[in-house]
């Protein structure tokens, strides 16, 4: 779906994920909720943390999973997205913490393999995901899954593509600040997901967003890969879908 702004969009993708964590609530589940970073759901969170203040949306049933942490990374740096879920996010709403779950940038070399299976299996044991959302990077990753990775990719290590790294550099203060390797999770492991929201905006979007719904299905362009699936969303604003 196309709208007008981001802001619309923002709205709406909130309100998707409030109505899946009280239609649990009144069935006495848990919602399992796949989270993204990067600026495209700022606002998503925003309004989120709104409803909780002004709305009293509880989020005591809400177990999260986030997609990816740069690799190596301590919790603490400014870059972290563990800071980043804590202050766009966490840290105004009233989840559970051990309910939060990211990528830990602290393992030894030698731990991230085992820990990348606890991760997936984790994910398994609540359930599976009810819906991830999810940022296009300009490469057109998912998470961080660059091009190259395979569809039925799990959670693991990977090395940042260049564009990427560019484009993280400016968080950084320079490219050779930016990580080489991220701990992300896998297209397989987010196309379990029962429900896949994408979200893109602006005109620098454009061109992958194009690439992603239109174009030939390849692990170039891992994106592409959701076309696959009959559970996305693609969100837009008119601005990233100005080329389709
Ligand atoms: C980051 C994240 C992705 C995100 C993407 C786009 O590197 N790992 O999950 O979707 O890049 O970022 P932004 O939303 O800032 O454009």
């Amino acid at each position: 779906s196309v709208f007008q702004d981001e802001h619309i969009a923002s709205k709406k993708v909130a309100r998707r994920i409030a109505d899946i964590i009280t239609s649990k609530q009144e069935k006495g589940e848990n919602a399992v909720l796949g989270l993204a970073t990067g600026a495209t759901p700022v606002e998503v969170y925003y309004e989120l943390a709104r409803l909780h203040k002004e709305e009293g949306l509880s989020f005591k049933n809400v177990i999260t999973f986030n997609l990816d942490e740069y690799y190596p990374m301590n919790p603490g740096a400014k870059q972290s997205y563990v800071r980043f879920m804590d202050e766009q996010l966490f840290n105004h709403i009233d989840i559970p913490r051990e309910n939060i779950h990211i990528p830990d940038g602290t393992l030894k070399k030698e731990e991230i393999a085992n820990y990348c299976l606890e991760y997936e299996k984790k994910i398994t044991e609540v359930g599976g995901l009810d819906l991830q959302i999810l940022g296009i990077g300009r490469t057109g990753h998912i998470g961080f899954n660059e091009p190259g990775s395979a569809p039925n990719s799990g959670t693991r290590l990977v090395t940042l593509d260049d564009l990427t790294r560019r484009d993280a550099s400016r968080d950084f203060g320079g490219k050779e600040n930016v990580p080489t390797k991220a701990i992300t999770m896998g297209i397989g492991t987010i196309f379990k997901a029962k429900e896949i929201i994408l979200m893109a905006w602006s005109k620098k979007k454009a061109p992958i967003i194009r690439k992603a719904v239109e174009g030939e299905i390849s692990s170039n362009v891992p994106a592409t890969f959701l076309q696959l699936s009959d559970n996305v969303e693609f969100i837009l604003d008119e601005d990233a879908a100005s080329e389709l």
